[in-house]
């Protein structure tokens, strides 16, 4: 009797022992195998650095008479999405929601909403030329301004509705 149990105890720790070593095994592959597709491996991935610096870099580069719908100014995260995206209704809302991003403080080159000296001699182009740059865009000596301020959704009454209100600021 107590042999056969010391025989049953002997076989049992064998396979717990089995057990216990295929546990390592697997824990071990494991380990090997997800160290070629996971962690730090990755930061160090040219091809992954590569696509990083893309998707950095030109997103708030505006390019003259190209589509620049993605400097638009987005509503924060979890703000009011529709309220923040619905077209503005007037000149002065226009202004407020799309425009004053650059040019109440004068972002990136922008004249400044109310400076004289910046507005003087771009009011005294003429209006005609105000409305077309600010529809079309365009490169200028101070910087990018983006085409309709980068919201393409604008209509043209609305841009040129902004262009007014700004040159009224400037006078
Ligand atoms: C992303 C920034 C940005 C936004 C948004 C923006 N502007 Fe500008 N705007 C500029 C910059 C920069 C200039 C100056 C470019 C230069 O002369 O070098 C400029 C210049 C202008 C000028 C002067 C044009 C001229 O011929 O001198 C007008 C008018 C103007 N913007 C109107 C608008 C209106 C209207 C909106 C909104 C619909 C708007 N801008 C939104 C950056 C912006």
């Amino acid at each position: 009797m107590a042999n056969s149990d010391s025989k049953f105890f002997n076989i049992f720790s064998l396979v717990l022992g089995i057990l216990v070593l295929i546990t390592i095994l697997i824990f071990a592959f494991s380990r090997a195998v997800g160290q070629n597709t996971q962690g730090g491996h990755k930061l160090a991935d040219a091809k992954y650095l590569e696509q990083v610096d893309q998707r950095i870099s030109g997103a708030r580069v505006a390019i003259a008479g190209q589509d620049n719908s993605a400097l638009a100014i987005r509503p924060a995260a979890g703000a009011a999405v529709t309220a923040a995206l619905a077209l503005p209704t007037d000149g002065l809302s226009t202004y407020q929601t799309v425009c004053g991003a650059c040019h109440t403080q004068g972002i990136g080159g922008a004249p400044k909403s109310g400076d004289k000296g910046a507005w003087g001699p771009r009011i005294a182009q003429g209006q005609a030329t105000l409305y077309k740059h600010a529809i079309e865009g365009y490169q200028g000596k101070a910087g990018v301004m983006p085409a309709k301020g980068g919201r393409s959704d604008l209509t043209e009454e609305l841009v040129k509705g902004a262009v007014d209100h700004m040159v009224a600021l400037a006078k």
